[in-house]
């Protein structure tokens, strides 16, 4: 697959909240700016992608073990970490006129309000973390966790205690983020509340750079896994004045946005010791891992990191595509079957013949009990549910005729990105998509 020359961001917004995939959250109130909400098909698609994250990083490897923490943590968590010093913070410009604020290193003009055209006031570090207070007389502060990747630091030794890995090995979690960014923008890409699929890979500090050509390799064939074609991918290798306040290697994995160009998509780090030896130094507890022969260290660390919502939006914009079937332009998403909402959708041909309906019942809870996501479509005629399936990715739709009921057996299948139709006997409905999925 390869992005079509007329996807645009507006498109996938569109289709996204008329399709029910991602809604502005709180909408009814007027929104809250840096929330979006999931709809009934956006909550299948993020949680294929999710799925397959951890099938890839997790379940298909002996080396990875997986985790939930808590979002909420010790205030100390972020103290050790340096996420409540100015490492964590973005340049912030307030106009002294309208009292709009701004993320001063995303200004052109530094000096004067692009909106009021007023003064802009001194720039000062705005920490982006989420401040809470835990308890009924709320005298213990907290915070919404910026990054899943500490709930994972702190949990090094209860991993190591509890399941003797071998070193190399990785730890991953998949769960939400916050960050009260000072100006949320472009639908899912930057957002106060996010989810992220992040690995902590621990490693031997002398083996770092063989194990970062592996994990990158593997961070390569997970984006073409979720059907990201290269040319719209690139590597950046950030400078070093750019790097974050942990890392002393981070290669950014960018995307070409649909009107936006390459941005940042995932991110590669190689983290040191730094946040195992600052938890060790501030907790007093060892975070020391110790071989067999007695041989302590602190291990160095590799993070891949991603965020669900930047995969989800890439992997939209990959998928659509417009073109044209029986004379009239139709919208699809040409999305994997395994990322796909619905796998298959099963209608019956006409909604007022009894023996159809039956017989297309039967078929769809066989083709659900196998494969979950599958859709009834009894709704309009029979062209526009197909229209209605390839907008939102469901690779095939069955139909239940009358050929079926009075001939031999035998269904529709119609495949939506060629919109060619094979009759497939009823009894071989599921082994037929099994193939299918399994090719
Ligand atoms: N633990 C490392 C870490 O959090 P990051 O580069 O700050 O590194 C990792 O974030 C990924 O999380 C990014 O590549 C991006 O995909 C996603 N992400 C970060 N901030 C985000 C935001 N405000 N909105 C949406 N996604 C975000």
């Amino acid at each position: 697959m390869s992005q079509e020359g007329n996807v645009t961001m507006e498109k996938i917004v569109s289709l996204c909240k008329r399709r029910g995939f991602v809604f502005q959250g709180s909408e009814i109130y007027g929104g809250l700016r840096g929330t979006w909400d999931l709809g009934p098909l956006g909550v299948l698609l993020n949680n294929n992608i999710k799925r397959e994250w951890w099938k890839m990083f997790v379940e298909s490897r002996e080396d990875m073990y997986g985790l939930d923490a808590a979002i909420l943590m010790n205030e100390k968590v972020w103290e050790a970490s340096g996420h409540t010093g100015a490492g964590f913070s973005d340049p912030l410009v307030e106009c002294e006129k309208c009292k709009r604020r701004f993320r001063a290193d995303h200004l052109e003009n530094k000096e004067v309000c692009s909106e009021c055209g007023g003064k802009l006031g001194e720039e000062r570090d705005f920490n982006l973390m989420f401040e809470t207070k835990v308890g009924a007389q709320g005298d213990v502060k907290s915070y919404l966790r910026p990054e899943t990747a500490q709930g994972i630091f702190v949990n090094f030794k209860n991993v190591v205690d509890s399941m003797s890995p071998k070193i190399p090995f990785g730890i991953a979690q998949i769960g939400k983020a916050f960050r009260n960014e000072i100006a949320p923008r472009e639908f899912l890409f930057r957002v106060r509340e996010f989810e992220q699929m992040e690995i902590e890979y621990f490693v031997k500090e002398e083996d770092w750079k063989e194990k970062f050509e592996a994990l990158r390799a593997d961070i390569q064939k997970w984006h073409a896994h979720i059907g990201l074609s290269s040319e719209n991918i690139k590597e950046h290798e950030v400078p070093e004045n750019d790097l974050a306040h942990y890392s002393k290697r981070t290669i950014d994995f960018e995307y070409n946005y649909p009107g936006k160009g390459f941005d940042e998509l995932a991110g590669f780090a190689y983290r040191t010791d730094h946040d195992l030896k600052n938890h060790m130094e501030a907790s007093g507890v060892s975070l020391e891992y110790v071989e067999p022969d007695g041989n302590k260290f602190i291990p160095h660390v590799l993070e891949p990191s991603f965020g669900v919502g930047r995969a989800f939006t890439a992997v939209l914009a990959e998928a659509y595509t417009e073109d044209e079937m029986g004379g009239e332009t139709r919208t699809l998403l040409r999305l994997p079957a395994y990322l796909a909402p619905y796998r298959v959708a099963v209608s019956p041909l006409l909604k007022n013949k009894p023996e159809l309906v039956e017989k297309a019942r039967n078929a769809f809870s066989d083709l659900k009990k196998e494969f979950g996501n599958v859709a009834w479509d009894d709704n309009g005629n029979i062209g526009k549910r197909y229209r209605r399936q390839d907008e939102i990715g469901t690779p095939y739709c069955v139909t239940i005729d009358f050929d079926t009921i009075e001939k031999d057996d035998t269904v529709t299948v119609r495949d939506r990105d060629t919109g060619e139709q094979v009759r497939v006997a009823v009894g071989d409905l599921v082994n037929y998509f099994r193939e299918k999925f399994n090719s």
